[in-house]
């Protein structure tokens, strides 16, 4: 299972369209097993599947449970190949709890509990908060390679920097093997010379940067209510197809890293 965190400190970058989405194509188009964990207390990827409620145990119990069985939390959605974790306003709770919880360690709690389930999945895709606390460092612990989606604006590399050093010292202290894969522009407007210029803005401070641009389409909102993946909901539209092509450029980044190693 190769573990994917998509990640921004900064909210409304397109995290959660974009974990959503990514792990569709994963699914739908290279028929792929995914687990989706809503690392988020929003819950927003939990309601894209319909499934955000608290009857439920979900990523709270991940991060708090001491013996937390996943195949008791991971829920089925009502896709073949993808199935979820769900967050709720628990995981607050369950954030703070870890926090006071020094008899064991705080961040090796994701890494831990997915190897119950390492060999069901081919991919596992975390959707965060746009915030670094506990299990936003447990994703990136147990992720393989970090994904960044930003959107072109005065303020789109605030935060870029912090985020990087994060991802540099839990390489350094805990996870020898995450990659900083890239950034990738969502929201994209061909018409809007800022979107045009800041990409190469984004390359020059040095931040790899993806091919693929998301483009802005008004059926993306669409599609929230509609609670669908953007395939499903308009599959001729430009960004399902950038959705498409941002998973093969991913996939075929990872395919050279591993004949690489
Ligand atoms: N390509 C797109 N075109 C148009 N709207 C988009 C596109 N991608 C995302 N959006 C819209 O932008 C808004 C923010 O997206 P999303 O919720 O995925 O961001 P986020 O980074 O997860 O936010 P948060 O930080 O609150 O978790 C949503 O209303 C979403 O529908
Ligand atoms: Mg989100």
């Amino acid at each position: 299972m190769r573990v994917i965190t998509v990640i921004n400190l900064k909210g409304g970058v397109a995290k959660t369209t974009s974990a959503v989405n990514i792990s569709d194509k994963l699914a739908n188009e290279h028929g792929k097993k995914v687990l989706i964990i809503d690392n988020d207390k929003q819950g927003n990827a939990s309601k894209m599947f319909g499934l955000h409620n608290y009857d439920h145990e979900g990523t709270a119990e991940v991060m708090a449970d001491r013996y937390v069985d996943m195949h008791r939390v991971i829920q089925k959605t009502c896709y073949e190949n993808i199935d979820i974790i769900t967050a709720n306003m628990n995981l607050l709770t369950a954030n703070l709890k870890v926090m006071l919880d020094q008899a064991r360690p705080q961040q090796t709690r994701f890494k831990k509990a997915l190897q119950q389930v390492e060999t069901e999945y081919d991919f596992c895709v975390i959707d965060n908060a746009p915030d670094i606390n506990v299990s936003t460092i447990n994703g990136l612990v147990a992720a393989d390679d970090v994904l960044v989606p930003l959107t072109i604006d005065e303020f789109s590399i605030d935060g870029l920097a912090e985020l990087k050093e994060q991802v540099d010292n839990t390489r350094e202290d805990l996870n020898e093997k995450l990659n900083f894969l890239g950034c990738f522009v969502t929201q994209f407007e061909k018409s809007n010379e800022a979107d045009v210029q800041g990409e190469d803005y984004i390359r020059a401070l040095g931040y790899p940067l993806f091919e693929t641009k998301i483009h802005r389409t008004p059926k993306m909102k669409q599609s929230t209510f509609a609670r669908e993946p953007i395939s499903i909901y308009s599959p001729r539209c430009r960004a399902s197809r950038d959705y498409s092509e941002l998973v093969n450029e991913y996939l075929e980044k990872v395919s050279d890293s591993d004949t690489e190693m």
